[in-house]
């Protein structure tokens, strides 16, 4: 078994980012600008948003965060966006999710300019996406093919098993996995909760990604010997024994998947890290208007 450790693989592609927004400030006289809208005090969302800002100042962007509380209206909330679409010197906008019952994601999705959803939700992204065309990827997806690329794995041909369909990971990771490109060229199975036989399914799995939000749902007599495990769970669970009051979790059991697997992401420090890279790379893109102009 071999770790795909995120802190190095996001380490050495955040200096990489980190110099070429260097670059672009010298020829531009600014920083690539990431906005983020969160709303409400959801204890993950405050985790991953605060972890956004902190890597774009890491690496030389400039970050606004945004905040509302649980009452904001839609209309207020599209007002902003509209806002922040016109704004030249907003090269991301995110609006962390999930959002309140009140407001419509599908609605505030689609009111982003696609040129600055570096996301990578909006329909026009995910049209281009599925046609193998430049746009937006999600950022956790994005990430795993990044961490994919840095360790040099070969997933032409494989049998890919993508454990959940949602729209922010399983359903662009079986996507992304079956186009021809690489990382990709794989032979895809999106698998979900109501999925038949789904263990047999799993295990013929090559790749396995698991992105179902069950702690340890992937257990070792799911997988396949010398499987590449993606684990994209990040599940919370209070703890007495830490500092930060709480404990991660991955969708899969690692201490009995390990031994089995060829290569395995851990949680925390394997996608969770990855994920924050597809975002900064998308938001300098957008930045450099390398994909819309
Ligand atoms: N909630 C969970 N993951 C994500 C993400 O990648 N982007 C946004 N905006 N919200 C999320």
């Amino acid at each position: 078994m071999q770790l795909l450790d995120g802190k190095f693989a996001s380490e050495k592609i955040k200096q990489e980012i980190a110099a070429q927004a260097a670059e672009f400030l010298q020829q531009s006289g600014r920083k690539p600008h990431l906005i983020a809208i969160l709303v409400g005090n959801d204890g993950g969302s405050e985790t991953y948003v605060a972890s956004k800002m902190k890597n774009c100042e890491k690496v030389g962007f400039r970050s606004s965060l945004i905040r509302y509380n649980d009452e904001v209206t839609e209309a207020e909330l599209l007002q902003k966006i509209a806002e922040i679409n016109q704004d030249p010197e907003a090269d991301g906008l995110i609006v962390q999710l999930p959002l309140p019952k009140h407001i419509d994601p599908e609605k505030i999705t689609e009111a982003i300019d696609y040129r600055k959803d570096v996301d990578g939700f909006h329909p026009v992204n995910l049209g281009r996406m599925i046609r193998n065309l430049p746009c937006f990827i999600p950022a956790t997806p994005y990430g795993i093919l990044l961490m994919l690329q840095a360790y040099q794995i070969d997933t032409t041909g494989k049998h890919c098993v993508v454990v959940g369909r949602s729209n922010i990971v399983g359903s662009p990771m079986s996507i992304l996995m079956a186009r021809n490109a690489n990382p990709g060229n794989c032979t895809v199975t999106l698998t979900h909760s109501k999925t038949h036989n789904l263990k047999e399914l799993v295990l013929q799995g090559d790749i396995i990604v698991a992105a179902i939000g069950k702690k340890n749902f992937v257990t070792a007599d799911m997988v396949k010997p010398g499987a590449i495990i993606i684990d994209v769970g990040i599940n919370r669970e209070n703890s007495a024994t830490t500092k930060s009051g709480y404990k991660l979790y991955g969708d899969v059991d690692f201490e009995q998947v390990a031994p089995k697997s060829s290569w395995i992401t851990p949680v925390p420090g394997g996608v969770g890290l990855m994920t924050i890279v597809g975002l900064l790379k998308n938001t300098l893109a957008s930045a450099k208007k390398e994909i819309y102009s």
